[in-house]
């Protein structure tokens, strides 16, 4: 991995075995893109990649050169006004009424590994051997604005991090208007656009299209990176799929509003954007004051999907989550959400955790419900202390008497929101995000404090550190269950109401930090009424989110696998719940929602006194399994081989990094009448190593990939002597051992 400099020609070039990123300085001073993509060689010129060519109707920068206008050159942070008229990257709002700016290049500095961002979430080196990054000094003459555009190319992978930092340098305060972490221009537009979408309780399907002249864009104005879409976007070439082809995926670490937008323009070049989402963003920009936006992920790849996802998964697994639990196995929970909601006591609780306990289960988790009056939606939030009533022994007690039984003890928050039925609203009815004036509206009977503000934070903080040093708490699960509305804060003058979306999330981050750095050994899980905050900035501070409030098996193997495009499996949440389902009344078999659940940190969230006892030795079963292999499965290679969007039968697999264990997850949706036979191909294996399949076959790898593993089922025709039928809904695990 290196950054080379061509002075002469103010050239720079980010490499590592298997990607370029080369820019230049254009002749009028601002920053030009040459190429992204597979390695290329080391040359004196790239000059020829900047394309030219005069063409009518088009403004010119100056007399002397008609074919240099800024509307047909690709650049790295591309402005509006001066001869560009693609949505730009940054637009700032001057005293005198002027949006244009101009930012040159001034000069540049190499640092060895990566600086972190202050107050974000980043990926980060553990030493300076990892990465390198390249700062580029950019200056508007007019404003005095120094802008900094941070590269970082970390030596394995085919990893770009990008962001920007504002200084005010001048005298005059600035406004930025929208300040993007990425500006991307390809130099064509042959891409499918794949985009994660979706609602509550069906988050993250892909949907795919391909790009067309104009703008396409997915993005959030609800204050959370949302269920609707998420922060990640994947450009990629027509006949790429998930085994080989060209694709670049952009991940944006960051929690808030967003947007993620292409432009094809009329000559067929693309200029990728993402960042902070510029509706209702202005930040006033003072004299000597700095901005720093949150970072954006790139990566390319040549071999598929598969692999731009599996380097997606080791960045954010290894190098942007963080702390105690970020390489170790994650506990298997007991939530005792589905199984009680708001009705329970002490007494039921501990009958919930002792079943669980009797079955090997490792936490035990106290979801909504506990503190406060919160007996239902209406009341309670903000009240983070014990309800004496349910709960006679309060938080401390009950921890304690879970931790004899031997388990680990989590508990529920949801620590930016208050019931206007709270003694926290009572006293601060100020502490809520409203404009003044206008109603207020609410989501589920809650309104959002104002996490713009200091004292707000502080004070959840105080009554969240308290309970959490007092009583023995293993894992906290953060909810957040609902967006923001009205969006204004009381403690902020007229000309920075465009800061509080951003500062919101500032405030989040901080009492995330200042919580995992003063409880390092708790396990915090995020969540936003399932899937609603499933990004990669609270990864940054919790190593396991939510990943829906959809516990129906079949609904999770669309979700999972759709987030799995970005997102490791070692973070997603993932639980065995009851049948008939509680999202969808479905009822599934046993097996197959704990073949779903094994992909993610793995759980239940039911009570398993309901369950027959043949159930129960089932579940012993299952513990035993996930306990035996979640390393593999939550730290191995993990590939998408049949989508559930496209056929009845889905599939994916892990491979441990030797390659000598693998288990493959094979999912039936609907059962068939004398179906035709059917193989899965497997990925990853050894060619020339002999594996052992279930303990029955053993096949070479290059068999089982090539040939294809033979998973026809009883619905193939009759059901043979030792074959069961199979049903709807039914699923297999292949565990694959080197011989
Ligand atoms: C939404 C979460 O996603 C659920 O798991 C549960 O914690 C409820 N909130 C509790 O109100």
């Amino acid at each position: 991995m290196n950054i080379s400099v061509n002075s002469k020609k103010n050239t720079f070039h980010l490499y590592n075995d298997e990607i370029s990123y080369i820019m230049t300085v254009l002749p009028n001073g601002q920053m030009g893109q040459l190429y992204f993509g597979a390695r290329i060689h080391e040359r004196e010129d790239y000059s020829y990649l900047l394309e030219m060519k005069s063409r009518p109707m088009t403004a010119c920068i100056s007399e002397e050169d008609k074919l240099f206008s800024m509307e047909h050159i690709r650049q790295e942070y591309g402005v509006f006004g001066a001869t560009d008229y693609r949505m730009p990257a940054v637009e700032i709002q001057q005293e005198n009424g002027s949006r244009l700016s101009e930012f040159l290049y001034d000069h540049y500095r190499i640092e060895n590994g990566k600086p972190s961002l202050s107050g974000l979430p980043a990926t980060y080196t553990e030493n300076d051997r990892e990465a390198r990054t390249l700062v580029i000094i950019l200056k508007d003459p007019v404003m005095q604005i120094r802008l900094e555009l941070f590269y970082t190319i970390f030596e394995k992978g085919g990893i770009i991090t990008r962001s920007a930092r504002f200084v005010n340098e001048g005298v005059n305060e600035i406004h930025l208007a929208s300040a993007m972490s990425i500006c991307m221009d390809l130099p064509d537009s042959d891409y499918d656009w794949i985009q994660f979408s979706g609602a509550w309780a069906r988050e993250r399907y892909p949907v795919t299209r391909h790009l067309t002249p104009g703008i396409q864009s997915v993005g959030s104005l609800r204050g959370h990176s949302s269920h609707n879409h998420n922060p990640f976007v994947i450009l990629k070439r027509p006949a790429a799929d998930e085994f080989q082809g060209e694709a670049i995926g952009f991940s944006l670490i960051y929690s808030g509003n967003f947007l993620a937008r292409a432009e094809v323009d009329s000559y067929g070049t693309t200029r990728f954007t993402m960042g902070i989402h510029p509706e209702w963003f202005n930040w006033k920009l003072s004299p000597e004051e700095t901005f720093q936006t949150p970072e954006a992920v790139m990566v390319y790849t040549d071999k598929g999907l598969n692999h731009l996802s599996q380097t997606f998964h080791r960045l954010y697994r290894e190098r942007l989550a963080r702390g105690y639990w970020r390489d170790r196995e994650r506990p298997i929970l007991i939530n005792n959400w589905e199984a009680t909601y708001f009705d329970f006591n002490e007494e039921k609780l501990l009958q919930i955790a002792q079943k669980a306990k009797d079955c090997g289960v490792e936490l035990f988790v106290l979801d909504d419900g506990w503190f406060g009056q919160r007996n239902g939606e209406h009341a309670g939030l903000g009240d983070w202390f014990a309800n004496k009533e349910k709960l006679p022994e309060g938080i401390i007690g009950l921890s304690e008497k879970i931790e004899d039984m031997g388990m680990m003890f989590g508990l529920w928050f949801e620590p930016e929101m208050v019931n206007i039925d709270s003694d926290l609203y009572r006293e601060h009815p100020d502490w809520i995000i409203q404009t003044p004036g206008r109603k207020t509206s609410h989501g589920r009977f809650q309104y959002v404090l104002d996490f713009s503000r200091k004292e707000v934070v502080d004070r959840i903080y105080g009554m969240m550190s308290k309970l959490l040093s007092d009583a023995k708490i293993s894992y906290v699960k953060w909810d957040m269950n609902r967006s923001i509305t009205e969006c204004y804060s009381a403690s902020l003058p007229a000309d920075r109401q465009g800061e509080v979306y951003h500062r919101y999330i500032l405030g989040v981050y901080n009492l995330y930090e200042r919580l995992t750095s003063r409880f390092p050994h708790v396990l915090f899980e995020s969540c936003a009424s399932g899937g609603g905050r499933f990004d990669p900035g609270l990864l940054y501070y919790a190593p396991q989110g939510w990943t829906s409030d959809d516990t129906d098996a079949v609904e999770r193997l669309k979700i999972q696998y759709g987030t799995s495009y970005c997102y490791p499996v070692s973070c997603m949440g993932s639980h065995v719940s009851v049948t008939p389902n509680h999202q969808l009344s479905r009822v599934t078999p046993l097996h197959t929602r704990a073949n779903v659940a094994y992909f993610g940190t793995f759980g239940y969230e039911l009570d398993l006194n309901k369950l027959t006892e043949e159930e129960q030795n089932e579940v012993r079963k299952q513990v035993l399994f996930m306990k035996k292999y979640r390393r593999l499965i939550q730290f191995g290679t993990f590939y998408r081989l049949q989508s559930p969007f496209e056929n009845n039968v889905a599939g994916w697999m892990v491979v441990s990094d030797d390659k000598k264990e693998a288990i493959v997850g094979r999912y039936k949706l609907l059962n068939g009448a004398n179906q035709p036979f059917e193989r899965m191909y497997l990925k990853g294996l050894d060619e020339n190593t002999k594996y052992l399949v279930n303990g029955n076959e053993t096949h070479y790898g290059d068999e089982l990939m090539h040939c294809g593993m033979v998973t026809t089922d009883a619905s193939a025709g009759e059901a043979g002597p030792d074959e069961k039928m199979s049903c709807d809904f039914d699923s297999e695990l292949y565990v694959i051992h080197a011989v």
